[in-house]
């Protein structure tokens, strides 16, 4: 497995999640809001975008599986760690590394509405909106990329390249 090219660099990234940042904090300006980040793959993202807001957040996370080892959806989604905190008449911000088929994060708006958040926003760093199978409003998203598998600043190919600053194409993704 080969890392192809860097598509994003540390810079950019920086300087597009402090306008994010700048953006969410204006919107919740008034509200108390709670920043939910889905585990694994958000854990650098959501550090950075949550230090980027000037605004009073609680921080909860939550796991899901969809793709295992492989490049391509599963199409199937389970929750292996949910939230602990009481998301009940909460302005909830779901904070996902990439939106891809849009499965992970249709699954986990209706999962999070059902459990009586207030309002549910979604902020996905990157959007692949060409491969959208299911229709998603992404409130908040940081870039828009056509093709290809991306790994780094969280994003993973089996469990490898989460610890890389910046963001690069993968030559050769498992299928
Ligand atoms: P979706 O359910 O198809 O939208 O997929 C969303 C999830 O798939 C993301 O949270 C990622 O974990 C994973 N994923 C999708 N595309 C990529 C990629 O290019 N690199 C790494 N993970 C990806
Ligand atoms: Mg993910």
């Amino acid at each position: 497995m080969s890392i192809k090219k860097c598509i994003l660099s540390q810079e950019e990234i920086a300087r597009r999640v402090g306008q994010l940042g700048q953006e969410i904090s204006l919107f919740y300006r008034h509200r108390p809001l709670v920043l939910v980040g889905v585990l694994n793959g958000a854990f650098i993202f959501m550090a950075d975008l949550a230090r980027a807001l000037t605004l009073e957040v609680e921080i909860d996370f939550i796991r899901v599986a969809s793709y295992g080892q492989a490049a391509t959806s599963s199409g199937v989604i389970s929750l292996s760690k949910d939230v602990e905190l009481d998301l009940v008449g909460k302005d909830v911000l779901l904070v996902e590394d990439i939106i891809d088929t849009g499965q992970t994060l249709a699954f986990l708006k209706d999962f999070f509405l059902k459990k009586g958040a207030a309002s549910l926003r979604i902020c996905a760093l990157i959007d692949k909106e060409e491969r959208r199978q299911i229709e998603v409003t992404v409130d908040y998203r940081g870039f828009v990329v056509k093709e290809g598998f991306l790994v780094g600043y969280g994003l993973d190919c089996a469990e490898q390249y989460r610890n890389l600053a910046a963001i690069y194409h993968l030559e050769n993704p498992p299928v």
